[in-house]
């Protein structure tokens, strides 16, 4: 299931702390590379609950445009607890040369669901979020944003489900199309989510 959404918006004070927090790891961190969201944004920005998407920064054009589609695959229309599952990401476009994601799995109180595992770590890896601390997000590392390919990006990652029933989850995933000029001008950015049901009595009060 394919499911568009709408832009979120962050506060202000987010914003500005969003700000310090760049200086800081720009500086310290990463003073070559600035903030380096072309080798993995930081977590974020899917358009879960309490997030923007990447157009936070990437705002040249609206979400979810004509030409280009977000899918997932993988990602069980029902879970059983404890169970593995790959999930794969695949971003479409007939404009981009240069392409990124960031996902995260969240329950319906707005909680990190599970574990999130890079299978790929020369394409993917997993960062806590920059503002909710306690969400994990997988995203692509610089390999993973496929520099100069054309037609389509595809991410595979592993998600294990939570011990225990923990009501309907859902995986929230961000996309950017990305024109290769390496600014964050001229993307297109792309966001879609799937719910995945327990297994078992659905019916039973939680
Ligand atoms: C805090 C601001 C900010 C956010 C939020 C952000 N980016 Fe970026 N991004 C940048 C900047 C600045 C650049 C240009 C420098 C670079 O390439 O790292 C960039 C560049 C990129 C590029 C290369 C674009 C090109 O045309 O060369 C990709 C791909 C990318 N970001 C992916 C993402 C994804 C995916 C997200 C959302 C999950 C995201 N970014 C969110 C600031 C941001």
């Amino acid at each position: 299931m394919v499911t568009k959404r709408g832009d979120g918006r962050l506060p202000k004070l987010a914003a500005l702390v969003l700000i310090g927090l760049a200086a800081a790891v720009g500086t310290a961190l990463a003073p070559d590379a600035g903030m380096a969201s072309s080798k993995g944004p930081f977590g974020g920005f899917t358009g879960a609950p309490g997030e923007d998407t990447c157009r936070h920064c990437h705002d040249s054009f609206p979400l979810n445009v004509p030409g280009g589609l977000l899918t997932v695959s993988g990602f069980p229309e029902v879970y059983v607890p404890g169970e593995t599952y790959a999930v794969t990401v695949i971003l479409a476009s007939d404009s981009g040369e240069v392409w990124g994601f960031e996902a995260t799995v969240l329950s319906d109180k707005r909680k990190r669901a599970g574990r999130l595992i890079a299978v790929d770590r020369d394409t993917t890896k997993v960062v806590p979020g920059v503002f909710l601390t306690t969400r994990e997000y997988v995203v692509q590392k610089k390999a993973g944003s496929y520099d100069g390919q054309r037609g389509s990006a595809t991410w595979t990652f592993n998600w294990k489900a939570p011990k225990k029933d923990k009501g309907p989850l859902t995986i929230y995933v961000a996309g950017n199309v990305g024109n290769d000029n390496e600014q964050k001008t001229g993307d297109f950015i792309y966001a879609v989510q799937v719910t995945s049901q327990p297994a078992g009595d659905m019916s039973r009060e939680r």
